[in-house]
């Protein structure tokens, strides 16, 4: 069975570790092999859980383990092939040398993904729960593989790697159009292993990612903003954990403006997440420091027995055959008509939006095509390709 990644993500502060370690604990509970682990350079689960952790994998019960990931560790001490690519890679550029890696920006919390897949793969774990740094960083850690291999086609003659089909990739599909490893030169090794990287973070049977907000005006507004990125960025957000609800029966009047004015983004969260499964946390009296009271979290809320379960809430992104072209679908949930720009630039698809932009490669078969067409509805961005040079009323 292939192990199950959950990322838990939100704004700063707002108890993505707390919710993180509450879901650790109640999966090890559940006698389910689980890997606590985080991607925040501002590593606390050794303070959540009140012990030292070093560099390497921690055991603390008989099915949890914790993990602060330090990436330049990582990098050296596991990934030495690896870094023979990036060591090609780099050199081929004319301008750095292989021990500039660490210099390049995201490259470093690269190796922290690279070793949460070969500990998924490895099957050691049924769960792997990943505790990351705020948003912003979150969002550059999930889109830097596939960013990289994008650099890569640009810059490199990626030759018999770089074929690109028709979306989605399935497993399956993917393994029988990859040519032989041994026949491939450093760099197209690389580039397959960004492209499986890419493939198991968006694989909706086995990543998710989860988002962790509260009832308050700024936070409520990054976490739309949030999701729509990362659907943007074709990942599949399936819970929203909506943590320091203040309780009602606090009896005191200071609080009773506050009870109202979160119970109104209580309700707009409701609104607007509609789709996805929400889960209500309690503002509790005392920090939730040391096991005991992060399973205060576990108890009170994670008590659904699928709490784990994937659930498919957007689709792939997907490039399909019409009556007379073709189409791409991409889910930009939120988004506004206008704030949205989408045109093609020879070989690709940008779609940008706020501080955001994409780049998506369009398939050898669409090299020929054009964009005829565009339709935002309901979330979902459908653009349609015809064959030949871009029409005239476009
Ligand atoms: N529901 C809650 N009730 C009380 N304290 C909380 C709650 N959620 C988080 N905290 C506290 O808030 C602080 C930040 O939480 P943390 O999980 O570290 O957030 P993040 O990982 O998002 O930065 C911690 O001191 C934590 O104990
Ligand atoms: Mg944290």
């Amino acid at each position: 069975m292939d192990s199950r990644i959950m990322i838990f993500t939100g704004k700063g502060g707002v108890g993505k570790s707390s919710v993180a370690a509450a879901h650790a604990l109640r999966s090890s509970e559940q006698g389910k092999k689980t890997l606590l682990v985080s991607t925040d350079m501002a590593h606390n689960l050794g303070d959540i859980f009140e012990i030292r952790l070093g560099k390497e994998i921690e055991n603390i019960h008989p099915c949890l383990d914790l993990y602060e990931i330090d990436p330049q560790y990582v990098m050296e001490n596991d990934f030495e092939q690896i870094m023979k690519y990036m060591g090609s890679l780099l050199n081929q550029t004319g301008v750095l040398e292989p021990q500039d890696i660490g210099m390049l920006p995201g490259m470093e919390e690269l190796f922290s993904l690279l070793r949460i897949a070969e500990l998924q793969k490895s099957g050691t774990y049924e769960r792997i729960i990943v505790d990351c740094a705020p948003t912003g960083e979150t969002l550059s850690l999930l889109k830097f593989p596939e960013l990289l291999s994008w650099y890569m086609e640009k810059l490199f003659p990626i030759g018999k790697v770089g074929v690109r089909v028709l979306a989605p990739v399935s497993r399956s599909l993917f393994k029988i159009e990859m040519p032989n490893r041994h026949a491939m030169n450093d760099i197209e090794k690389m580039y397959l292993k960004l492209m499986e990287l890419e493939e198991l973070l968006k694989d909706r049977d086995i990543t998710s990612v989860r988002i962790v907000t509260a009832p308050e005006k700024m936070v409520v507004e990054e976490t739309k903003r949030n999701y729509m990125y990362m659907n943007l960025y074709d990942f599949n957000v399936d819970g929203l954990y909506i943590n320091r609800i203040l309780p009602h029966d606090i009896g005191n009047d200071f609080f009773d403006e506050w009870i109202s004015i979160q119970q109104k983004y209580i309700n707009e969260l409701n609104d607007t997440f509609a789709a996805l499964p929400i889960y209500q946390i309690p503002w509790y009296e005392e920090e939730l420091k040391g096991e005991e009271n992060v399973r205060r979290i576990t108890r009170d809320v994670l008590t659904d027995d699928d709490v784990f379960k994937t659930r498919l809430i957007t689709q792939r992104e997907r490039f399909e055959q019409t009556d007379n072209g073709y189409s791409l679908t991409v889910n930009i949930p939120g988004a506004d008509k206008k704030d949205i720009d989408m045109y093609q630039v020879s070989a690709d698809i940008v779609i940008k939006t706020g501080n955001f932009k994409r780049n998506i490669p369009l398939p050898n078969i669409l090299r020929n095509y054009t964009v005829s067409g565009a339709r935002l509805e309901d979330g979902v961005l459908r653009i349609i390709f015809k064959k030949g040079a871009e029409d005239d009323d476009k």
